[in-house]
């Protein structure tokens, strides 16, 4: 199934334009989608509580005192897709953008990984200020949608830029940057993530350090991309993200079988996981004494990507190689012997990698493309992974 976005926060910020949320509020209901809103506190000297409450037929809250006991601005933040501030306030983008919580609004803010859309609207002079400038530019950096202000007059007798556009421009905007953000709805992508582990006897195991942020961070991606995403996970003890069907394995075993399970029902394949390279001939079935551990005879364990690659039908695969030093021609040798679309060489010489939020490295492409990345967030990786494989997937 694929997924529609449908619950939304519609977040008002303290400016008069407050009022005109509240039919923006009524049109956002009519296309069906579950609105909460969250105002400000001083939103609400522009409309009320009760206005709100009324509309929306929900509690409305504004500062993470209230309802403590739901947790309120966590809770938000998971259950909600997409966040549409409406008028975004030069006062709130500045406290948005510097990532203060100082609100409920700006805590969800700042919680969450659902799509940001800003409606700013203030006077052409607060819009204009280069503070204001600034303050915009990073937030479109980080990934917020941001819609340009419309010219007209103004609340006072000014004119110029500034004003909330018509609710009818708002939702048409809205509209593009769902259908832009969305490039994956019907598409399934299955992800490994984490690291195998091979068992020695009942106690010990020969593992490796892959965290599974990368590929949870790919997940991530998707998901908020609209695709249905399933993820087989080797031993990751981060929260599954919500919407994701996770598998659990342990060996590279088991994640064969599951790769054989689901490869032909996907889309995209992406191989994040660390993968034993080989697994103790024999494995004892009680713990082993410490003078028959001296020597573990191994076996050599089969390529999986290699293997399942040569199933392919439409199938795009990405893999990941992990090298203490920038091998391009190694990586190369990798994407042709593994049948890969695209291969990430991540640079692991510092060791910060393995468990860490950011990444460095460079993607080469079946085609023989090199695009470089500098210290990223694993997100952005991610973000950048997909964008390279959309034109393939369509
Ligand atoms: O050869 P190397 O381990 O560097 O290759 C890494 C890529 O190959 C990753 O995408 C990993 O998931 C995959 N791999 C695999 N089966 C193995 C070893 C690695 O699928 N046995």
């Amino acid at each position: 199934m694929p997924k529609r976005i449908s619950k939304v926060i519609l977040g008002v910020g303290g400016g008069i334009a407050a009022y005109k949320s509240c039919d923006l509020l009524r049109r956002l209901q009519e296309r069906n989608y579950d609105v909460t809103v969250v105002p400000t506190p001083s939103a609400l000297n522009f409309v009320g509580t009760a206005t709100w409450e009324a509309l929306s037929a929900k509690k409305v809250t504004t500062q993470v005192w209230e309802s403590v006991d739901e947790v309120r601005h966590v809770k938000l933040a998971a259950e909600n897709e997409l966040i549409l501030i409406s008028p975004a306030t030069a006062d709130l983008i500045a406290r948005i953008a510097m990532g203060r919580a100082d609100d409920l609004l700006t805590n969800l803010v700042l919680a969450s990984s659902a799509i940001k859309v800003l409606i700013p609207a203030m006077h052409p002079n607060m819009w204009n200020n280069a503070a204001t400038v600034a303050n915009i530019a990073l937030l479109q950096e980080r990934g917020f949608h941001v819609m340009r202000p419309a010219t007209g007059r103004l609340t006072g007798a000014d004119s110029g830029i500034g004003r909330l556009p018509d609710t009818s421009e708002i939702l048409s905007y809205l509209a593009s940057v769902i259908a832009d953000t969305q490039d994956l709805i019907g598409k399934r992508v299955l992800i490994t993530a984490g690291g195998t582990r091979e068992a020695i006897d009942p106690v010990r195991y020969i593992g490796n350090r892959s965290s599974g942020k990368q590929g949870y961070a790919v997940a991530q991606a998707a998901l908020d991309r609209g695709a249905e995403v399933t993820i087989l996970s080797a031993n990751v003890t981060l929260p599954d993200p919500v919407g994701a069907t996770v598998i659990s394995v342990e060996s590279t075993k088991d994640l064969e079988i599951e790769l054989e399970r689901h490869f032909q029902n996907t889309d995209l394949l992406v191989m994040a996981a660390a993968v034993a390279d080989a697994r103790p001939t024999h494995v004892g079935t009680e713990k082993l004494k410490k003078d028959s551990y001296r020597e573990i005879s191994l076996v050599e364990n089969p390529d999986l990507v290699a293997q399942i690659s040569q199933q392919k039908r439409k199938q795009i695969i990405v893999g990941f190689a992990a090298e203490t030093s920038l091998n391009i021609a190694e990586a190369n040798r990798k994407l042709l012997a593994k049948g890969l679309d695209l291969i990430y060489l991540n640079d692991v010489s510092t060791g910060e990698i393995f468990g860490s939020d950011s990444t460095q490295g460079v993607f080469i492409t079946a085609d023989g493309k090199e695009i470089p990345v500098s210290k990223s967030n694993k997100a952005t990786l991610a973000g950048q992974l997909l964008d390279l494989v959309i034109s393939k997937l369509n």
